[in-house]
């Protein structure tokens, strides 16, 4: 698209980024307009670069890689969750901070908590032990996260906030990165994540920028934890089979 307006005269796109600074007493959150001049190839993360070096330096992101790696760029982009360093801008974007993730700053969000649980939960000993078959392909595909919680924003379930419920898709690949039937720290660890609160609505592998089977990690933790046959599966696989 862009390529194609760069061809066709077009020299600005506009995006709106939800700006908010919380320190500031009398700060709301409200989207701000920038006129961004494109050049072929440009990324969200290259428009929020200029508007923050040429616009407005106190423009607030987190980046550090540019190449997909270290997943800090992630963020709503439009109708969807996506790091900022792999999206074509496109013009009329709407860019907003990570879902569910308290606002530290316009884009940049305090991932301390969940940060925080995924260390409760790291079976001691993890990663330790040689595993084989299935378990060593999950645990392989599950060892590609980039750690940049897009998953999480698009949770409906998961609980960052109180720590005590539903650890989350990123918390289920990091336990399924570390798969191992046969310790006892990683099945208690497994069962303090609370995985029956899972719908399987799909949310978080729709996102993955690491194509991650996230759901598919997520029921091989659940044969472990028991919580397989949960109601909130029952009841989403009832309504699968109704409407597909
Ligand atoms: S499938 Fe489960 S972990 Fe993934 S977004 Fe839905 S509720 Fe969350
Ligand atoms: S599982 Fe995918 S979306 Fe979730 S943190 Fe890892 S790379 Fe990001
Ligand atoms: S800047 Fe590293 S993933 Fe985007």
């Amino acid at each position: 698209l862009l390529q194609s307006q760069v061809e066709s005269g077009q020299d600005h796109v506009t995006i709106d980024v939800l700006r908010f600074d919380p320190n500031q007493g009398n700060s709301k959150p409200s989207f701000v307009r920038y006129k961004i001049p494109i050049v072929p190839q440009m990324t969200v993360l290259d428009a929020l670069q200029y508007a923050r070096e040429q616009i407005d330096g106190t423009l607030a992101f987190n980046y550090s890689c540019e190449k997909q790696r270290c997943g800090s760029c992630a963020m709503k982009i439009g109708d969807s969750i996506s790091l900022a360093c792999y999206t074509p801008v496109r013009n009329g974007l709407k860019i907003s901070p990570l879902p569910g993730f308290k606002v530290a700053k316009d884009l940049v969000v305090d991932w301390t908590p969940y940060e925080g649980r995924m260390l409760d939960l790291l079976p001691a000993g993890a990663g330790e032990k040689h595993v084989d078959g299935k378990d060593r392909e999950i645990g392989e595909s599950a060892a590609t996260c980039i750690r940049c919680f897009s998953c999480v924003g698009a949770c409906p379930t998961v609980d960052i906030k109180h720590e005590i419920g539903f650890a989350g898709p990123a918390i289920s690949v990091m336990l399924a990165s570390y798969i191992d039937q046969s310790s006892k720290n990683f099945v208690s660890s497994v069962e303090k994540a609370n995985l029956e609160y899972c719908t399987r609505c799909y949310a978080c592998n729709a996102v993955c920028p690491a194509e991650i089977n996230i759901v598919g990690c997520i029921q091989e933790l659940q044969k472990i934890s028991g919580s397989e046959d949960s109601s909130a599966n029952r009841l989403n696989e009832m309504i699968r089979g109704y409407f597909f």
